[in-house]
């Protein structure tokens, strides 16, 4: 029956390669987002508009924006839209035979052969959805977390796309800890780095088709990051974990299919969780201990689920319900927020990031070609340009941590995960810790629309555009 999913999930694939319009994969984004969350957190929505409603009107407008510093081959901001034209990618500019050790890391094991995956993607379940809860492998985790010691706080599910406005006494409930609705956070969440001046680096949603670009700057420039990877992506490009890995980039669980959390169960939580640490395992021979929840939406009952499996939460910095370090680059591709946007976005980011007596993490993505033009072309090179100068890293490091901490197997398990306050006691957040008091959170001086997930088609739909190798490539990209 998974091989059903397949064969549905390549046909539909295969129905929008036929469009081979760029315009068709906006199309795809757009319907995504208008029965996407409103009013969840990550693009920090603001309760009225809906993606679809600006998609289809007229694009969003550039705004002037002053550039300290831009990569002399970045594609003119002007060109980088939801519209544009699909660029050629580059290929991996490395990678690593099973069986390889990464140098970044110590105690790990070879690198596993990723062929077996590839032979037999229905080893996974299907893409983009969260996975059933009856299978073998769930029983089994839903069975470790009863018998973690943790206990689950019993917190309803949130609805509606966990939007606060309709889930207002939820939203009102402040014992729940819920960052979507108020930003409230909890020491064992990660929302800055210790030291000031430091930028703790993410990327989230891929691995995707455009990763090996940012790869390739990365390395061209010494830097490394932290991926906050889906496991359905993770199944479509697993040679691009492995060498991510490799690299010396921490990985980061971002579950199986990117929903709010907060509105599962706690056994579909559990699946999530599960079969994205799975693949990540079976991919790299080591399982991270970080997440980041999709759109932010964490609540207490997320919190007491991810610690029983180890996994610890990381958001990015907010200051206030009007300062959330979100670039609102993920909407670029959905047409509802333009590309100088962003950068004058992420200019106030990094004027705000110089006021604090922290460092700070920013949300970003590799999912699209347009977050990825933008973050090589114009945002790294701002960042890197800056007075006072910038520190990047990874989350990991920048908690002052080796990136062996970043993996249950090698973790010192003495101020990593298992949990403890130490983790974030440097950066200085109170045991419940709100810092916004109202029911929305609005990003950085953007009107951003509401995420869609990142989905399936869309991603596939821009491979094909790129490659030109029509339906096969299709379903190669699937297996
Ligand atoms: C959890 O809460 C619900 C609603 O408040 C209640 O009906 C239920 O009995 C509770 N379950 C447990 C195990 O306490
Ligand atoms: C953040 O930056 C904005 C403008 O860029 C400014 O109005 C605001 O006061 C800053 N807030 C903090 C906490 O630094
Ligand atoms: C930490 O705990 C994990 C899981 O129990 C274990 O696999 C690992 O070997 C431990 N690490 C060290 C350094 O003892
Ligand atoms: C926090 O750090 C102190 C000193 O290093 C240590 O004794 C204590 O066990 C740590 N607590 C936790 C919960 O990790």
């Amino acid at each position: 029956m998974r091989s059903t999913s397949f064969v549905l999930a390549a046909l539909l694939s295969a129905s929008n390669v036929y469009a081979h319009d760029p315009n068709f994969a906006h199309a795809v984004v757009a319907r995504q987002a208008s029965s996407a969350p409103a009013g969840t957190s990550s693009a920090a929505a603001p309760a009225s508009g809906t993606a679809s409603a600006s998609a289809t009107a007229s694009s969003p407008s550039q705004v002037s924006v002053s550039l300290i510093s831009q990569n002399p081959t970045a594609i003119p901001l002007s060109s980088i839209t939801a519209n544009m034209a699909s660029s050629a990618t580059i290929a991996l500019y490395t990678t690593f035979p099973a069986g390889s050790t990464p140098t970044a890391l110590t105690g790990v094991p070879p690198l596993p052969d990723a062929s077996p995956i590839i032979a037999n993607p229905a080893l996974y379940p299907p893409l983009d959805k969260t996975p059933p809860t009856d299978s073998p492998e769930v029983m089994q985790w839903i069975t470790e977390v009863a018998n973690s010691g943790i206990s689950i706080p019993n917190i309803s599910v949130t609805t509606a796309a966990a939007a606060c406005g309709a889930n207002a006494a939820a939203a009102a409930d402040t014992s729940r800890c819920w960052w979507t609705c108020g930003g409230c956070t909890r020491d064992t969440d990660i929302t800055t780095c210790a030291d000031e001046l430091t930028w703790g680096l993410t990327y989230d949603d891929g691995p995707a088709f455009y990763t090996p670009n940012l790869l390739q700057y990365l390395n061209e420039n010494n830097l490394k990051t932290t991926f906050f990877t889906i496991g359905s992506r993770i199944l479509e490009e697993p040679v691009i974990l492995q060498t991510e890995y490799m690299l010396g980039h921490q990985l980061g669980v971002h579950t199986w299919s990117h929903p709010p959390l907060t509105t599962l169960t706690n056994n579909e939580i559990i699946a999530e969780f599960g079969w994205t640490k799975k693949i990540m395992k079976d991919l790299t021979g080591v399982t991270p201990n970080t997440f980041r929840p999709p759109f932010g939406d964490i609540d207490d009952r997320v919190r007491a689920i991810a610690q029983a499996m180890s996994l610890q939460p990381v958001i990015w910095t907010r200051l206030s319900p009007t300062v959330t370090f979100d670039t609102g680059d993920f909407n670029i591709n959905a047409g509802t927020i333009s590309s100088s946007e962003v950068v004058s976005n992420f200019n106030a980011i990094m004027n705000n990031a110089t006021q604090i007596q922290t460092g700070f993490i920013v949300l970003e993505h590799d999912l699209f070609e347009q977050t990825v033009d933008l973050a090589i072309g114009y945002i790294l090179p701002e960042a890197m340009a800056h007075s006072p100068k910038f520190t990047l890293e990874p989350v990991i490091t920048c908690q002052k941590m080796p990136l062996e901490n970043a993996y249950i197997e090698t973790n010192d398990n003495s101020t990593h995960p298992p949990f403890g306050p130490n983790v974030t006691s440097s950066a200085g957040s109170g045991s419940a810790t709100s810092t916004g008091g109202g029911a929305q959170s609005s990003s950085t001086g953007s009107s951003a629309s509401p995420l869609s997930p990142p989905v399936l088609g869309a991603s596939v739909a821009s491979v094909l555009v790129t490659s030109g190798l029509g339906i096969v490539a299709a379903v190669f990209s699937l297996l």
